[in-house]
């Protein structure tokens, strides 16, 4: 385990070793000399933060990053114009997500002139694209470190070399099939926690750019995982999510294959453990076991993101979906029927290419008879090296707003709805943070994803309190304790 490791004991007199992690471990041990050097000279350590976008494996990569940072002897500064080290872990799945990036860059760019001590890293999946990192070369001189998705575990090894070099260090993968477990990460809730199930996604949805900067589909091994939670839970942790691009085809690529469904009765033995959410699932690959074991657990949480995408077939079919309207609608009163209590959430995109206003209907339409508890909308975005991005009939812009307008209204209608069923209940909730709109609240998660706020004190954070649910507002709940 990492968690035993002792970095300063480390001999680093000698070379590298090939062996990985023991490579990082040595390459951290290096780059510690160089944060004690810093407090030597300045009084104090230095600091860094890392900055996510995009979804939540980037988030789980980000804490890896934490955590290495950590180990090196970073101290962590949520504020990035402070920060000796700024990373941006980025995300390319539509094109303002980068712009967000370059925003940001330009930003960080100007205030390193005034510090020029600082370091700017980037990192995560726009780096995975060629003709970004080489706009970044030229356009954005400021940059230190350039790594991809694929080397992230190398993350130490790099920043080593750009200490010991001070020229811009890239290093992109274009793919792999290493897993590198058994390096630090360090959580950003002490009660909960995302572990990642597979890696990199075969489905080929053909607006998006996921395969091609996360690579082919990779499981870990079901060890592995389970050693890992039992290791959080042994370290306050009450919570998982487990994750992956498509979690219900875990474990086919394993040299003994597993089904997701076998992998959470697994999980669900672990004690300590209170509750298990996962994402995210691709309705192809839901599989009748999924279902039966979900209907008869008691730590899943009553929770399902259900990704729709579109409501026509037509849409579906030229989308790469592998299923219909009518296979979708009929797997979720399959699903409702087997778990009377369970909360849908889905993602919707308006506007791929072809898409026609009969079509949109048939989206409005799965909307109203599956009475979404949330719905993420998205106007299609062309990315640059997807099959739909080559496909005639790409949408108007203002017909697309038009449809996302009405989308939204639809969506917000029926969530506000069905979220409201459960006033006047009592619910089980884990206490997640103080509530920063009202004084002396505190937030917590129900079962079911949704949020409640309610009087309470910053103590009861990572605990389970029974609350009842006074009055719902829309998306949440105020609600009081039941002592
Ligand atoms: N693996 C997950 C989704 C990952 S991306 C799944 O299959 O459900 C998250 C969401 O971004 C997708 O569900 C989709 O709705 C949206 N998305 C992906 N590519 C997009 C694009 N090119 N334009 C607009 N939205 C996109
Ligand atoms: Fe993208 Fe489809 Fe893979 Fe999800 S399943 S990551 S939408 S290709
Ligand atoms: Fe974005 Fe990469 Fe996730 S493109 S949505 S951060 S897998």
């Amino acid at each position: 385990m990492y968690t035993d490791i002792h970095f300063d004991t480390i001999d680093i007199s000698r070379g590298a070793p090939d062996k990985e992690p023991e490579r990082q471990y040595y390459f951290i041990a290096k780059c510690r000399q160089y944060t004690q050097q810093f407090f030597r000279e300045m009084g104090r350590f230095p600091t860094a933060t890392v900055q996510t976008f995009g979804c939540q494996m980037n988030a789980r990569d980000s804490e890896k990053l934490t955590g290495i940072l950590k180990a090196i002897g970073y101290r962590e500064e949520e504020q990035e114009e402070l920060a000796d080290f700024v990373i941006f872990n980025t995300c390319t799945v539509r094109e303002n997500a980068n712009q967000k990036v370059y925003g940001r860059l330009g930003q960080i760019g100007k205030i390193k002139k005034s510090r020029p001590h600082m370091l700017i890293g980037l990192c995560g999946c726009m780096m995975q694209e060629a003709e970004e990192v080489e706009k970044i070369q030229k356009s954005y001189r400021q940059v230190d470190l350039i790594f991809g998705t694929h080397n992230i575990f190398q993350f130490a090894e790099l920043l080593y070399r750009r200490l010991t070099s001070r020229r811009l260090v890239t290093e992109v993968w274009d793919g792999t099939d290493q897993i590198v477990e058994e390096l630090p990460a360090e959580r950003k809730y002490p009660f909960k926690s995302g572990v990642n199930i597979m890696f990199g996604c075969n489905n080929f949805c053909s607006y998006c750019i996921v395969p091609y900067v996360r690579g082919r589909e990779r499981s870990r091994e079901p060890q592995d995982i389970l050693n890992e939670i039992r290791q959080l839970v042994s370290d306050g942790v009450v919570e998982i999510m487990l994750l992956g691009q498509n979690v219900n085809s875990y474990g086919k690529t394993l040299d003994q294959p597993m089904t997701f469904a076998k992998l959470l009765q697994e999980i669900e033995q672990i004690e300590g453990l209170k509750r298990i959410r996962f994402m995210t699932s691709h309705p192809k690959d839901l599989s009748e076991e999924l279902i039966d074991v979900m209907a008869h657990s008691h730590k899943i949480c009553r929770h399902l993101h259900l990704p729709i995408q579109s409501g026509s077939t037509r849409i579906l079919e030229k989308m790469n979906r592998r299923y219909t309207k009518e296979q979708y609608l009929s797997l979720v009163s399959r699903l409702k029927e087997a778990i009377p209590e369970l909360s849908l959430t889905t993602d919707i995109i308006v506007g791929f290419p072809g898409e026609t206003e009969e079509d949109f209907q048939e989206t409005l339409d799965v909307i109203r008879k599956v009475r979404y508890d949330s719905a993420f909308t998205f106007i299609y975005s062309r990315r640059t090296g997807t099959p739909a991005a080559n496909m005639e009939e790409q949408i108007p812009q203002d017909m697309i707003k038009d449809r996302f307008q009405r989308l939204l209204t639809e969506v917000q209608t029926i969530s506000s709805e069905s979220c409201c069923i459960h006033e006047g209940s009592t619910q089980e909730v884990l206490v997640e943070s103080i509530d920063s709109h009202e004084e002396g609240y505190v937030t917590g998660r129900m079962d079911n994803n949704l949020l409640v706020h309610f009087p309470g004190i910053p103590s009861m954070i990572g605990t389970f309190v029974r609350v009842y649910l006074k009055k719902c507002k829309g998306f949440y709940y105020i609600g009081e304790l039941v002592k």
